[in-house]
């Protein structure tokens, strides 16, 4: 059967053969046993109602066994055989361009050399999904070979509910993940609730169908370290001969190390996993593996004494390494965190002390002994970081929820006022006040064609468009765009596709308009063929309410409410979206954030044109309103220049107050 058949075939009809476990690639640690005899029948039950009922005395046998081995039923039996890749758009089957464009960037997010754990459909964040199960993923690519442009496939968490009449101009898919009724939004209701197959934990990009492997997360990491060590940098100094010391070589942490090269450090990065720091050292996003903790010491020593830009991968505990270089006094300029701690008890963070093999096992088998080594694990490795930070070493979050979880577990990581953490996030200090608040973010766009070349032209094309707004920026956006210049003239040269021909470049609402609308001229021009796929991370400046992250640097109150991320899927979605998604958790945990972004597909049409321009300048300016309104500079600067550009935006401005009058007053 070709592709296309299988595509359109959906789920077999008849049952495939079984496959073979391949322990070289890496899987998704077993989940912690946690339902009942009842929820598992229920579970079951909830899988079999995929497949026809004369399969199902085969089926409940083998799910049954799956439940019992990963915790999860993945129907890892109806894992398709073809390769799995972004496709040139024109290879998929259908009736409808923007349906076969969503195919092509499902394909991406399941690609061997893009996702975490393949096979168990999880993109990244170690539980970051595209689809729970395999029928899913079978269904949905069916569905999406059936629509026609007057359709809507409806995904509850994966789930193709089924495709609805709408119209042209609506989203051809809209995705929930991970909704839930808030009180049921623990982490123990993430593991309830997937395993018996009913939600799903999206991440931002995994479940949304936009992740675009770790270049998307490169350029944030260097515009964060860049920025970082401008902030320690005394007057003329570089980052030259300093040490940025982090953890984590997955998904989004991966990109470390190759940010600090571009930033120009020395980056030493710890992880657990032997097979991820093979992967990343195959791919040459870290030049260096050292194993022996001595030996880095010596390493370390040399690069700061030559001033090399290097990135070495420590193939073991971050806690180590923070508490050997105190030990040996090696001063860390900058220190960070990317372990996955927004999934604490599943995989997303190794204690100290124990071996990776061990401790999955402890995980799944002994989860309260496990979860007491995690906390152990944090208090121990924030002593290290205080010890450093007295130094003189400047700690921030990363998002991962390392101060959150370190608090939780008693952690020296409180503020004297005891409401806030001694450390900032990085979005506190750096990318809320200097890119959000002004409008910028992880803007990216994917070349449907598959073609390096397609992506050459679309470079250029966006450094021409970006030379020229520079021209007339504001002084308080220069730094920004010349950043952003740098990073796309060298964006070639960095070699940072893997999967799909995709591109990321930081941008404000102007810059995202103007780009767009000079790549859709550039198809409707025949310069190049296929359409292009626009769209974000939800790491941005509207899509995500996120109160230690994206939202951490407001402060009125309103970082724990989230409207801005649903008002944001609702705007984008009646303004032209060719998809939209909103979730529960993602970044840093269930129930922690809700975030939202799109997707939307330029085939060089007038309607293409019109939708870009209403919802791109929407989708920006929703969360400029909302900072401007939370009282941030950036933002009512921004606000007061879009009011300028575009007439019928009316923003309510804040009133500031002097602060001397509220003393004494209670
Ligand atoms: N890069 C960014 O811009 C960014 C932004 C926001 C949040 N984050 C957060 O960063 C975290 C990491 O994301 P990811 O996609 O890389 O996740 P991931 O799970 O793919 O990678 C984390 C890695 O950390 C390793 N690890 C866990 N505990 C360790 C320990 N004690 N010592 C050394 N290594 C350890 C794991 O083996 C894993 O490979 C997530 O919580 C994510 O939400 C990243």
């Amino acid at each position: 059967m070709t592709f296309q058949e299988q595509i359109k075939q959906g789920i077999p009809s008849e049952l495939p053969s079984e496959k073979i476990y391949n322990s070289d690639i890496n899987h998704a640690p077993k989940r912690k046993e946690i339902l009942s005899r009842v929820e598992k029948e229920l579970a079951l039950r909830n899988a079999l109602r995929y497949f026809d009922e004369k399969h199902h005395s085969v089926l409940a046998k083998e799910f049954s066994e799956e439940l019992k081995k990963y915790g999860r039923i993945y129907m890892h039996r109806f894992r398709p055989d073809y390769k799995m890749y972004a496709r040139p758009i024109n290879e998929y089957p259908g009736k409808c361009e923007q349906a076969k464009a969503i195919m092509h960037m499902i394909q991406n997010n399941l690609d061997y050399a893009v996702a975490q754990h393949p096979h168990e459909l999880i993109t990244y964040g170690g539980n970051g999904a595209v689809f729970q199960n395999w029928a899913q993923y079978l269904l949905a690519m069916q569905y999406l070979s059936e629509m026609t442009n007057d359709q809507t496939l409806v995904i509850y968490s994966g789930h193709s509910m089924g495709l609805f009449p709408s119209h042209k101009n609506a989203p051809r898919v809209v995705v929930t993940n991970g909704m839930m009724i808030p009180n049921y939004s623990k982490q123990d209701d993430w593991e309830k609730y997937n395993a018996l197959g009913v939600t799903q934990y999206g991440q931002m990009t995994a479940g949304s169908y936009m992740y675009i492997g770790p270049q998307g997360i490169v350029h944030g990491t260097t515009i964060t370290v860049l920025n970082a060590g401008r902030k320690i940098a005394k007057k003329g100094e570089d980052l030259a001969g300093k040490l940025f010391l982090t953890s984590g070589l997955g998904g989004m942490s991966g990109a470390q190390p190759k940010a600090g090269n571009i930033a120009g450090c020395i980056t030493v990065c710890a992880e657990v996993n032997p097979k991820i720091t093979e992967i990343r050292l195959s791919q040459g996003w870290i030049d260096e593996k050292i194993t022996d903790l001595d030996a880095l010491v010596v390493r370390v020593k040399k690069a700061k004494e030559s001033k090399e830009v290097i990135s070495i991968a420590y193939l073991g505990n971050i806690v180590e390494v923070w508490e050997k270089l105190d030990e040996e006094n090696v001063y860390v300029d900058l220190g960070s965190d990317q372990t996955s701690l927004h999934n604490p008890w599943a995989g997303g963070y190794y204690p100290v002390g124990i071996s990776f093999e061990e401790a999955n096992e402890m995980m799944a088998n002994k989860p309260n002994l496990f979860k007491d080594k995690v906390q152990e694990s944090l208090r121990r490795q924030a002593i290290a970081i205080n010890k450093h930070t007295a130094k003189g070493t400047y700690f921030f979050d990363y998002g991962n929820a390392f101060l959150l979880e370190a608090s939780r577990a008693g952690a020296d990581i409180m503020a004297e006022n005891g409401l806030d953490f001694k450390y900032p996030s990085y979005v506190q200090d750096i990318m809320g006040p200097m890119c959000f608040d002004y409008g910028f973010g992880p803007f990216r766009w994917v070349c449907t064609s598959a073609d390096p070349s397609d992506l050459e032209k679309t470079d250029k094309i966006a450094c021409e468009v970006l030379e020229e707004i520079m021209k007339n920026s504001p002084k308080e956006i220069q730094q920004q765009m010349a950043d952003n210049i740098q990073w796309i003239k060298g964006a070639q040269e960095n070699k940072l596709v893997v999967g799909s021909q995709a591109r990321i470049l930081y941008a404000d609402a102007e810059g995202r308009m103007k780009i767009a609308e000079a790549f859709n001229n550039a198809v409707k021009r025949g310069e190049m063929i296929d359409p292009i796929v626009l769209g974000r991370d939800h790491h941005d400046v509207s899509g995500t309410d996120s109160p230690y992250r994206e939202t951490s640097n407001i402060y009125d109150g309103s970082q724990f409410t989230a409207d801005m991320a649903i008002q944001n899927v609702i705007g984008d979605s009646f303004r032209g979206a060719t998809w939209v998604s909103i979730h529960n958790g993602g970044g840093v945990g269930w129930g922690e954030v809700i975030n939202g972004g799109f997707g939307m597909v330029l085939d060089g049409s007038i309607e293409a044109e019109k939708r870009l321009k209403s919802m791109l300048f929407w989708d920006v300016n929703n969360g400029i309103a909302r900072r401007n309104w939370a009282r941030n500079k950036g933002a009512i600067f921004t606000a007061k220049r879009a009011m300028k550009a575009e007439p019928k935006l009316k923003i309510t401005l804040p009133n500031l107050v002097d602060d001397t009058l509220l003393q004494n007053l209670f």
